[in-house]
């Protein structure tokens, strides 16, 4: 990263803007009028060939008649003389270009697009946009953009790929008193991406928190390799996800949105929390901005009414952080200030009567304790407390405690006087919000941040025994015969070269040599059809299993040639294949796709109507050690099979996970040759018996990458 010109780009010292007017009503007019607004302290150049001065500025035709340095070009000219201003922009040693204008590769000119940033690269620039908002700063006094007005101050930076959405969220941080230091709109990404953007905010001092509006992502892998080199929360809010919504991001910003669930893996792999929707960005962002993460599964509830206690309780559960009862010594001590009738079990309910006091005790006291490692605090207002009085002695509570490394949010329920004393929270850097519901759900963000980035550390180290120049040799033989689906028995080839337990497989081309093999193999054998025109071998009557003698296979071989025959007259045959018939057992399935943002990515999930009909498979972006593997077995609905649920053995998870693990690098090293691959079925053992992949299939791409 150059960080010289990336300061230059957004934080900049001195801003000129190309097309500044004085023109009310204008993009140009308003982008001189938000820099006077926001009070910035850097130099302000417009640049006009017609006027002399903008709006009380000195105007110059062209940067080239800058006197001083320029950081930073706002570009507000039509799209169509962009490469020529790009290229004095270039000349005179601007360091970013933030292209506002629109008219580029969202309407089909990628190709001016590359042009400005080829320009913008030939002398060192870096360009933001096009087609964005452009950038607002208020640790820099700076709004360079058309957006209304610096955001609510805060600790959080916004970067958005709706232009139109961070001008709404600008506005809305003032009513949601959800405070922002930046919000950089970053539209068509044609050089900065969400990448750059990670990593630049990450060493930012002025950002606590790194909250992501994304379309889609165009270089999947670099974004999660800077998230995981972030010690700060990231936050994404991922739309299109849905099928239409993924046609509708993709034509508005000219990228493709990748699918939901890869989408989903590569997150939690790369530590970034998830938002559901705008609401929840909001809410999340506030408490990652504010409170350290929840670094355990214990989050204690403490209230004053039932209603809301059970309210968080359901919460807790659909956000995935159950409430567990506190430990005898807590409730003994928590029970010494609330009436008879109080619980202080989990929540804690310190009934109606409540005041200051008893939440002061119990709040202080809960915080301090080292079983609690996340507190939810929630009141309803009665007419006999104060809410003010409640959240100071909360946050007083807090202060005394003396524990900064535990995070704490807080719902009130009540009308203006709690509002106003949620506002005092919040300023006192206590997150507030008025639903239980989304004080646990920002709690359940922290615990995400926190598990997500533990998850995110566990990469292992590679396998050596794996022969990948081998593999490579089998898949050049095919592709020599003009092939781009392997034959199973080709596929099983390069699975091995991965040190992958396939059940052997070998390929007759006559009765004789057929019934050689079944015998080396060892009855009972099955036969298959080997034809690259019989992709479905059974409804062609082209397999038969259990085969166990000789003269079985005389009989079967003949049928199942008869059969191919009949199916499709003009199939081409390459013979039959003999395969050791391995034991059956409980069958899974793995597969693997080239996603186009993130690469290779492994699929997990149990055979037959686990995944045909629930779809109950998980996905994570390739390669995956065995323990994040280990950990894909146990995501899918179905694990507790796996882990012998109903009085069944549990299943042999280790070997299995060893499996993926091996097959994930697999894709990944062969991820220039590969498209997809699967493995279906893997058959898994009870502990200690291993697994073994019965079919195997590798489709190639169609040309090399
Ligand atoms: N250098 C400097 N100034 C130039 C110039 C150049 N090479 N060429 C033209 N100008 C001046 C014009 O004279 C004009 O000044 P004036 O107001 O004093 O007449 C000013 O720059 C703007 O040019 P103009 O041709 O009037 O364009 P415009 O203001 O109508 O529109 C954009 C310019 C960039 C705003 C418009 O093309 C656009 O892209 N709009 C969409 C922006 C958007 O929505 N972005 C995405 C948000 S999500």
């Amino acid at each position: 990263m150059d960080l010289e010109v990336l300061n230059g780009l957004l934080r900049p010292k001195s801003i000129a803007v190309i097309g500044a007017s004085n023109k009310k009503g204008k993009i140009g007019y308003t982008v001189v009028e938000n820099l006077i607004e926001s009070q910035y302290q850097g130099a302000v150049y417009p640049i006009n060939p017609r006027e002399a001065e903008v709006q009380g500025f000195k105007s110059y035709p062209s940067v080239l008649d800058v006197p001083g340095d320029i950081d930073a070009a706002v570009m507000v000219v039509p799209a169509k003389f962009s490469v020529q201003v790009t290229e004095e922009c270039g000349q005179k040693g601007v360091k970013g270009l933030i292209i506002i204008a629109s008219g580029f590769s969202e309407v089909g000119r990628k190709d001016l697009e590359e042009q400005v940033v080829k320009t913008a690269h030939r002398y060192g620039m870096r360009v933001l946009g096009p087609n964005i908002v452009g950038i607002l700063s208020n640790s820099d006094d700076c709004n360079a953009s058309f957006a209304p007005f610096l955001p609510l101050p805060g600790k959080a930076a916004l970067v958005s790929q709706s232009g139109a959405l961070l001008i709404a969220m600008d506005a809305s941080t003032y009513t949601r008193r959800v405070g922002f230091d930046k919000l950089v709109s970053i539209g068509n990404m044609s050089d900065v991406n969400f990448a750059d953007m990670v990593e630049w905010l990450g060493q930012d001092e002025t950002t606590a928190c790194i909250s992501l509006y994304i379309e889609g992502l165009k270089d999947g892998r670099r974004f999660m390799k800077n998230a995981l080199n972030t010690s700060k929360p990231i936050i994404a809010l991922k739309s299109g996800v849905s099928a239409h919504g993924a046609a509708a991001a993709a034509s508005h910003t000219g990228s493709l949105a990748g699918a939901g669930q890869i989408y989903d893996a590569a997150f939690e792999q790369a530590g970034v929390v998830r938002a559901s929707d705008l609401n929840n960005l909001f809410d999340r962002t506030l408490a990652l901005s504010l409170q350290p993460p929840m670094r355990g599964d214990n989050m204690l509830v403490i209230t004053n009414g039932g209603g809301v206690g059970v309210l968080a309780t359901d919460a807790a559960e659909r956000f995935g952080v159950p409430l567990r009862f506190a430990p005898e010594e807590v409730q003994t001590e928590l029970k010494k200030h609330m009436p008879e009738f109080g619980s202080a079990k989990n929540p804690v309910d310190l009934t109606g009567m409540a005041g200051r006091d008893w939440y002061q005790h119990s709040v202080q006291y809960a915080f301090a304790h080292n079983w609690v490692n996340g507190l939810v605090v929630l009141y309803c207002e009665t007419a006999m407390t104060d809410p003010m009085d409640i959240a100071q002695g909360i946050e007083e509570a807090v202060r005394l405690s003396g524990i900064t490394d535990k995070p704490i949010t807080v719902s009130f329920v009540g009308g203006e006087k709690s509002d106003t004393a949620m506002r005092w929270l919040v300023e006192h850097g206590i997150p507030a919000y008025d639903g239980p519901d989304i004080a646990v759900n920002a709690m359940a963000a922290l615990r995400e941040y926190a598990r997500n980035k533990e998850l995110a550390n566990m990469e292992g180290p590679r396998f050596s025994d794996v022969d990948e120049e081998a593999a490579r040799a089998i898949i050049a033989k095919a592709r020599e015969n003009g092939c781009c689906n392997l034959t199973e028995i080709e596929s099983k080839k390069v699975f091995k070269t991965y040190g992958l337990p396939v059940a052997r497989t070998e390929m007759a081309t006559s009765e004789d040599e057929a019934v050689r093999l079944a015998e080396e193999i060892g009855y009972p054998i099955v036969m298959k059809i080997m034809s690259p025109d019989i992709l479905h071998k059974s409804d062609a009557g082209g397999v038969k299993v259990n085969v166990k003698t000789s003269a079985e296979v005389h009989e079967f071989y003949r049928e199942i040639l008869k059969n191919a025959q009949a199916y499709k007259a003009d199939a081409r045959i390459q013979g039959v294949a003999i395969q050791e018939m391995a034991p059956w057992a409980t069958e899974v399935i793995i597969g693997s796709v080239n996603d186009p943002t993130f690469g290779p990515s492994v699929m997990f999930g149990l055979g037959g109507i686990f995944v045909e009909i629930l779809k109950d498979v998980t996905f994570r972006v390739a390669p995956v050690s065995p323990d994040q593997a280990f950990k894909m077995l146990e995501d899918i609905k179905a694990g507790a099979i796996l882990a012998g649920a109903r009085g069944e053995a549990p299943k042999d998870r280790q070997a299995l996970a060893e499996v993926l693990s091996r097959y994930s690098q697999m894709i990944t090293d062969l991820g220039d040759e590969i498209a997809e691959t699967d493995a279906n079925p893997v058959l898994v053992y009870e502990e200690g018996e291993g697994a073994i992949v019965v079919d195997a299939r590798i489709i190639l791409k169609e040309h090399r990458a």
